[in-house]
């Protein structure tokens, strides 16, 4: 299999596997182009960072429902957001978000920019929120790269080194591979991917869209990767 081949390969995956989540759009709204809301992506991302997604739900949908737009996050008070935040932990996150919603009102007039670099200047967005805001929302070629596409690019590319000194090398991979067309779909779908079938144990390679080219299968070592230095 080609190099070029595999966005493609895999984005046919995710058209019929794509995980439904509340801050994704459906199948059908898809298939239109529809784009997911920035704000619902910015703000599950900013969750999903030390949580998972089987907890994140439930605070999602609290969110969504009581400040349903940016603008209205800004407005609440900061005992409020805190107080909704309650369980999810890490709280400067909720700090953050708070001040990146009245960043995001005062300096961007209530709309998250389009824009990778000016996304990064707000609070608490660093690289890989930027990236995923900038490709999941508005289609822009970025590259996220978390555990779950540092998995799969290692076994992908059958990459023996440990991380996290493999991280630059793995982010040169995701990227070379990150697809002009339908970038944010494709993002996702590497992360449904290392979530669903690329997982830590035991991966599913008899399904996986990507078995044919994937070194670490020919190999036999996809058991061992990504190797990890010791702690
Ligand atoms: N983990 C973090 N962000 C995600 C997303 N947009 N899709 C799937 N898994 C994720």
């Amino acid at each position: 299999t080609s190099q070029d081949a595999l966005p493609a390969l895999l984005l046919e995956w995710y058209d019929v596997h794509a995980r439904e989540m509340p801050w994704r759009v459906g199948p059908a709204a898809r298939k239109a182009g529809e784009r997911p809301d920035p704000y619902r992506v910015w703000m599950s991302e900013i969750m999903l960072q030390q949580t998972t997604v089987a907890t994140v739900r439930d605070y999602f949908q609290r969110f969504v429902t009581r400040w349903p737009s940016v603008r209205d996050l800004a407005a609440a008070e900061d005992a409020d957001v805190m107080g909704e935040w309650a369980g999810l932990g890490y709280y400067a996150r909720a700090r953050n978000l708070l001040k990146c919603a009245r960043a995001v009102v005062s300096e961007h007039d209530g709309e998250f920019p389009a824009d990778h670099a000016a996304l990064l200047k707000l609070p608490g967005i660093g690289p890989y929120t930027a990236a995923a805001v900038s490709s999941i929302a508005f289609d822009l070629p970025h590259t996220v790269l978390d555990g779950n596409v540092e998995r799969v690019m290692a076994r992908l590319h059958d990459i023996h080194t440990p991380l996290p000194a493999a991280k630059p090398e793995l982010m040169t991979k995701a990227e070379a591979l990150t697809p002009e067309t339908r970038p944010g779909d494709y993002a996702q779908a590497v992360m449904d991917l290392g979530a669903t079938i690329c997982s830590p144990k035991s991966p599913a390679c008899g399904i996986c869209p990507w078995r044919h080219p994937c070194a670490a299968r020919a190999a036999g070592t996809q058991n061992e990767l990504p190797m990890k230095s010791p702690k």
